[in-house]
């Protein structure tokens, strides 16, 4: 099998101009210091080559579809466009539908989240709502205190306000209370001002794990003793493998509490409709901010799901969600205890889309990853979820794309690439860093 060809950012290169020389944009002295934070993640840069039939990425997280019952959605569009056409194809409030605010409130009532329509403020999916809560609260060099390792997507929208995000370590039971309680105390010594807790409470991603019920309660008194704001994400919340629901931190702090939420993993994700439900004061500022970003979020997505929501069933659809994504859960761990090398550990969620895997010490996974890709499977290295470079020993394993049997082969298949490095590793000491034009195996004298 030829070498699939790498992208400069994965063979560790500059971009080049059709003579191989460094192409400089020539507006670079035009853009806004804020855009020195925009750098294309590495989940970008993967996808065209991690997306070959060839290779078996376990690197994305798009939703499985392919239970979606597509007929019956096609005849709502239809419907959708025959009685309410002028409606749904007409601009809207930027506040969003009101009878989708309305199911809305019904959806989060499932987490325990007792709420009024009006404080819900429909966004073009969660990270809309995530962007727009950067914009309103952060000015450049507020901090933002997000677990380790966190969203990429949210890491980007913090980066591009210029915030500084600070992390906290979880464990197996999530973020761990203590750590949070002394990145505070460490802020306020400083003099930095701490915009906000930012916090996947549920199937973590890219983590995979859940924090525990009994610290709920301490994270949210932590947060209030310190002024603090918690920005709960939780898109996977209702993908409980054993159809397991936690409780909401809305649920017991409406007053310091955003939550966001979306319709992309339990329903569709190119509908682009998300949520967030904010204290009364800041959903105004929210209503405003998305105002001028988006003058409204899409007329027709929102009423497709509205309707979505009122004539199908949407519970059992989560439900087959969940039975799909189990199976693969199930495919990836089996796979894993049977290929990993020893040394290596990971964790076992029980929902969501995700595997944190932490390699032996020495192995750098973004430095591995041309390696891996040639050896056709993909991965997402740890230094994209982590704010600050850390990360390099772990990597993102997503199991909710692939069926199960290539989920199989592809950790089959990385199995062989963390054994090939870990036996450089122990020959060498090291592992060279790729050349310019592809993977190449260190030579004993360079290595
Ligand atoms: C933790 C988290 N938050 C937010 C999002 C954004 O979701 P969307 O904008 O599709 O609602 C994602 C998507 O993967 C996610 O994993």
């Amino acid at each position: 099998m030829e070498s699939p060809e790498l992208p400069p950012v994965l063979r560790g290169g500059q971009p080049q101009g059709p003579r191989g020389q460094r192409s400089l944009d020539p507006h670079l002295d035009r853009y806004a210091e804020r855009t020195a934070g925009m750098t294309a993640s590495e989940i970008r840069a993967l996808f065209s080559v991690a997306s070959r039939p060839e290779v078996v990425s376990l690197a994305g997280g798009m939703p499985n579809l392919a239970a979606l019952p597509l007929e019956s959605l096609a005849a709502e569009v239809a419907r959708l466009v025959a009685t309410e056409g002028q409606t749904a194809l007409q601009y809207g409030s930027a506040h969003g539908v009101p009878e989708l605010r309305e199911q809305i409130v019904e959806v989060m009532a499932l987490e325990g989240i007792s709420a009024h329509p009006d404080d819900v403020v429909v966004t073009v999916g969660s990270q809309m709502a995530l962007d727009t809560v950067a914009r309103i609260f952060c000015d450049p060099g507020d901090v933002i205190i997000a677990e380790a390792p966190s969203y990429v997507g949210a890491l980007g929208s913090f980066a591009a306000y210029q915030a500084e995000v600070v992390h906290v370590s979880m464990d197996d039971e999530g973020l761990v209370p203590d750590d949070l309680r002394q990145a505070l105390e460490a802020a306020e010594r400083a003099g930095k001002r701490v915009k906000f807790l930012y916090t996947i409470p549920n199937f973590h991603n890219p983590a995979g794990v859940t924090l525990a019920v009994r610290r709920r309660a301490e994270v949210l008194e932590i947060c209030a003793r310190h002024g603090v704001l918690v920005i709960e994400d939780n898109p996977y919340g209702l993908l409980g493998f054993d159809n397991q629901i936690y409780p909401a931190l809305r649920a017991d702090d409406p007053d310091n509490v955003i939550y966001l939420g979306s319709f992309s993993k339990i329903f569709a994700s190119g509908l682009r409709v998300g949520w967030a439900l904010a204290p009364h004061a800041v959903r105004e500022k929210l209503v405003l901010a998305s105002e001028s970003a988006t003058l409204c979020p899409p007329t027709f997505n929102q009423l497709l799901v509205s309707r979505y929501l009122s004539t199908h069933d949407w519970k059992g659809q989560i439900k087959s969600y969940r039975e799909v994504y189990r199976e693969r859960r199930d495919a990836m761990l089996g796979a894993l205890e049977q290929h990993m090398p020893a040394g290596c550990q990971w964790t076992r969620p029980d929902g969501g889309f995700y595997v944190w895997l932490t390699a032996p010490e020495g192995v750098d996974t973004k430095a591995m990853l041309p390696r891996a890709i040639t050896k056709r499977v993909a991965y997402v290295s740890g230094t994209a979820f982590h704010a600050n470079g850390f990360g390099s020993r772990q990597m993102r394993l997503s199991f909710c794309y692939p069926t199960p049997d290539r989920i199989r082969e592809g950790v089959r298949r990385l199995g062989g690439v963390l054994q090939d490095e870990l036996e450089l590793l122990n020959t060498f000491g090291t592992v060279r860093p790729p050349a310019l034009g592809g993977p190449q195996a260190p030579s004993p004298d360079t290595a």
